[in-house]
């Protein structure tokens, strides 16, 4: 089995907060990602795909393709956006740990070839989640 990862980027707003909340508690466990005003981040994310290269190509799945579809899919979707805002997560918080699943599910069913193995983003230069369908 062959693992193909292709990265992409997008840059967007949000703001973690519970809204029954005190300003004090949200920051207290949100910390900066509590600031009322909004902020962003710069967000890197890794798709993995997982098979094995087909024979007349020796690509797991054109790279070109992989990259269309994550444009379309996602950062074209998410980039200079408020994912509080302009996204619906069905209430859940615009996290790193939600995001990975979101963007798995947006992703999953529309991999031509190969199956998705990881969804990994990076909102920070030390914080990263990554989610493997379970
Ligand atoms: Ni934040």
């Amino acid at each position: 089995m062959v693992y193909l990862t292709r990265k992409e980027h997008f840059n967007a707003a949000h703001k973690l907060e519970c809204k029954d909340w005190s300003e004090e508690k949200n920051e207290q466990i949100f910390g900066k990602c509590a600031n009322k005003n909004w902020h962003g981040h710069n967000y890197d994310l890794w798709v993995t795909v997982k098979g094995m290269p087909n024979p007349e190509t020796g690509f797991v799945l054109n790279t070109q393709i992989l990259s269309k579809i994550i444009r379309e899919r996602i950062t074209d979707r998410l980039d200079h956006k408020n994912l509080n805002m302009d996204l619906d997560l069905g209430g859940l918080q615009p996290s790193t740990e939600n995001m990975t699943i979101w963007i798995w599910n947006e992703l999953k069913s529309h991999i031509p070839a190969g199956e998705l193995h990881c969804v990994k983003l990076q909102e920070t230069e030390n914080i990263f989640a990554e989610y493997y369908g379970e």
